[in-house]
């Protein structure tokens, strides 16, 4: 039996890596003063089907229920935290900050960088229309890279402005109901040959190429760049007209982010939704809103890449699961004595392990070491007093067993705590 293809099974080690890029995630965000939400794993298949646009409706995970609904595992948050938002504002001070982290689940041919199902962070502004929020927003997500030790030598955000392509389409004279198939033309660009986007796009490739070729600004791109310079973060920036994200519903600021070396897929990407919320209320509620969304797979294929960050990444790791005490049972009449001990230390907060059944002495000192015990307790022959072992200096004391507590809060107090 073998598992789906795209999907992963998260042994020991693989959930370590995941916790140390949500623990990351979500001490960042909420550094920036973000709170956590989520919404469920299943929505109305329509909610997609109305709001995500074509490639995404292309590629879910969809049936029908016993109930006979059609339903689809999410593929991404943003329709949701529409949903939600529409149905809950009242109840919230604006602008709302709010993050999450969940799994999505994408039909995609398994590739590097994209598998059928991901977990992403998801970091969005609602209820804010200044552009003091778009520089917030990506100051954020630049930030949370930052925070895994890369820098602007490992990454780039490019940024653009789906307004910038509007106003073109609307000096070209292209109908509003091709914008979107145009949109996504430009979208591919990058990652088709300039003969074929040249075909698609027809009559307007000419001009379309020569703003490729001449770079295109905007003030509204400069001013966003210049937010970024004021806090020191202009490096991990560029502006490329050419990102208009896949999505559907964007109508300003977008970006995604690349690794430097351009050898991976994106790493994050999204930008300024301002109708997506009203159109999903009808009208009923309409806020601006803005946000991102990081995901773990290709972060994760960065991390390992670059040997600073994949040793920060291996050193936390092995730090988390270290055990901070090992109990060494050297005689069995002394189990229930190390018992009663050890139990009281765990209601403690210690990370205390043992032998579950007998073994030789210097198998379990071997077993402590292997776990990353900084201390051995011995229970054997000296019982009511026990030896006490750092098994770092390799120093050792005899103690009073009714004594132990004290001495091993000592320990940990010199030596750090645990
Ligand atoms: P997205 O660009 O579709 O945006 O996905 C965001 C990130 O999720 C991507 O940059 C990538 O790292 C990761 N990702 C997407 N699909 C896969 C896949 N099949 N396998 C592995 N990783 C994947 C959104 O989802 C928007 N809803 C973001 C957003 C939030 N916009 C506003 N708020």
């Amino acid at each position: 039996m073998q598992s789906l293809p795209g999907f992963r099974d998260f042994l020991p080690e693989d959930c370590a890596r995941r916790n140390y890029i949500f623990g990351r995630w979500r001490e960042v965000a909420r550094r920036y003063g973000f709170v956590e939400w989520d919404g469920p794993l299943l929505e109305g298949t329509d909610l997609y089907r109305k709001k995500s646009g074509v490639e995404i409706v292309d590629q879910l995970f969809n049936f029908t229920d016993k109930g006979d609904r059609e339903v689809s595992m999410r593929p991404e948050l943003t329709p949701t935290l529409a949903r939600v938002v529409a149905a809950h504002e009242r109840g919230f001070k604006k602008p709302l900050k709010w993050f999450s982290i969940g799994q999505f689940f994408r039909y995609e041919k398994q590739q590097r960088g994209r598998l059928r199902e991901h977990y992403q962070l998801n970091c969005d502004i609602i209820g804010e229309g200044d552009f003091a929020a778009d520089i917030e927003l990506i100051a954020l997500c630049i930030d949370i890279l930052r925070a895994f030790g890369l820098t602007e030598k490992d990454f780039v955000v490019r940024i653009s402005d789906r307004e910038f392509w509007t106003d073109f389409l609307h000096q070209q004279k292209v109908p509003t109901e091709r914008w979107e198939e145009v949109l996504q033309i430009i979208d591919k660009s990058g990652r088709e040959t300039r003969e074929k986007t040249e075909e698609r796009l027809g009559k307007l490739a000419g001009s379309v190429f020569s703003i490729f070729d001449k770079g295109g600004r905007s003030g509204k791109l400069d001013r966003l760049v210049d937010g970024l310079g004021a806090r020191g973060l202009a490096g991990f920036v560029d502006v490329d007209v050419k990102i208009v994200r896949g999505l559907a519903y964007y109508t300003g600021t977008v970006f995604e982010v690349f690794d430097r070396a351009g050898k991976l897929r994106a790493i994050a990407g999204g930008g300024r939704y301002d109708n997506l919320i009203g159109q999903l209320s009808d009208g009923a509620v309409s806020m601006p809103a803005l946000g991102f969304a990081m995901g773990d797979v290709v972060l994760g294929e960065l991390l390992h890449e670059i040997s600073s960050t994949r040793e920060k990444l291996q050193t936390t790791i092995k730090e988390q699961n270290k055990i901070d005490i090992y109990a060494v049972i050297a005689k069995e009449q002394r189990r229930g004595d190390a018992l009663e001990q050890i139990q009281e230390l765990r209601d403690r907060g210690y990370r205390v392990d043992y032998p579950l059944t007998v073994d030789k002495v210097a198998k379990q000192f071997q077993t402590a070491e292997n776990l990353g015990a900084r201390m051995a307790i011995l229970y054997g022959d000296e019982w009511p007093r026990l030896k006490v072992k750092n098994l770092a200096t390799r120093e050792e004391s005899l103690i009073p067993g009714d004594t132990l507590l004290d001495s091993i809060r000592k320990f940990f107090t010199v030596s750090g705590s645990p």
